[in-house]
């Protein structure tokens, strides 16, 4: 069975930060821009987002465009621990589409709010306790999901990249800059030679709104 695809969605600002170092991360883009990735989201079987961005951020994670698509995007969170709070905008929205927690070593305590709550727990762990992205894509598979949108943040976007999972780059670039306190768009990959940095090649640069929506292909 094959892998789903995998697009790796980025809102930064010009240098590469998609947060401030306190975690503030909206609006980094315009509306234009964001009205675009609600079109991508429709356009994926599932949008994927670590933990960390869960816990920040609350987020929705909905495709919201105009009409709404008829089948919403099968929501997915990257949390080896389960720690998606069940009361959370994410969970509470089930009613709207699947939800589904890809952990490793969940609590059981914590497991059962979840899925009393009407979400899905799935057990994607590797050998060192985090959600192997590999086994994600293998189980987002078997349940017949062809495409993965990945909205960050930052870790999880630098887990996919590390392991070679990661077709497509949707990188949207605001006209701000944010500084090198703020959180890079792509966290540690723990490279020491130029000759092993994944290269992409530039398919596409358009101006939306404010913004540039750039795209890349993995070389
Ligand atoms: N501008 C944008 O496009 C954008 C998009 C998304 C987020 N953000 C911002 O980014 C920040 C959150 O980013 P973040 O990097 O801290 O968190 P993140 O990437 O959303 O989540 C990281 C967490 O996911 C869990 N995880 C499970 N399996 C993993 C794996 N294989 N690799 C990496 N992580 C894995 C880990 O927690 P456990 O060990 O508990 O599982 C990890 O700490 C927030 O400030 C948010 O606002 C910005």
């Amino acid at each position: 069975m094959p892998r789903p695809t995998v697009t790796l969605k980025i809102a930064t600002s010009m240098d590469g930060r998609i947060a401030l170092a306190n975690g503030v991360s909206q609006w980094i883009t315009g509306s234009e821009a964001r009205a675009r990735v609600h079109q991508m989201r429709a356009e994926h079987d599932v949008v994927l987002v670590g933990v960390g961005t869960v816990l920040a951020d609350d987020p929705l994670l909905t495709a919201r465009t105009v009409p709404l698509p008829n089948v919403q995007p099968v929501r997915i969170v990257a949390d080896s621990q389960a720690r998606t709070p069940v009361t959370g905008r994410l969970v509470q929205s089930v009613g709207l589409g699947r939800v589904v927690v890809a952990a490793s070593q969940p609590k059981g305590r914590q497991v059962e709010a979840l899925e009393q709550a009407g979400a899905e727990v799935w057990r994607c762990g590797d050998v060192e306790g985090q959600v192997s992205p590999a086994r994600l894509l293998d189980r987002c598979a078997v349940e017949g999901m062809q495409s993965v949108f990945l909205e960050g943040g930052g870790k999880l976007a630098a887990s996919f990249v590390a392991a070679g999972l990661v077709d497509t780059i949707q990188w949207f670039r605001a006209p701000i800059l944010i500084g090198g306190d703020g959180l890079p768009a792509i966290a540690a990959l723990g490279l020491t030679k130029m000759e092993n940095a994944p290269r992409w090649r530039s398919v596409s640069a358009t101006r939306i709104g404010d913004d540039v929506l750039e795209t890349y292909v993995r070389d």
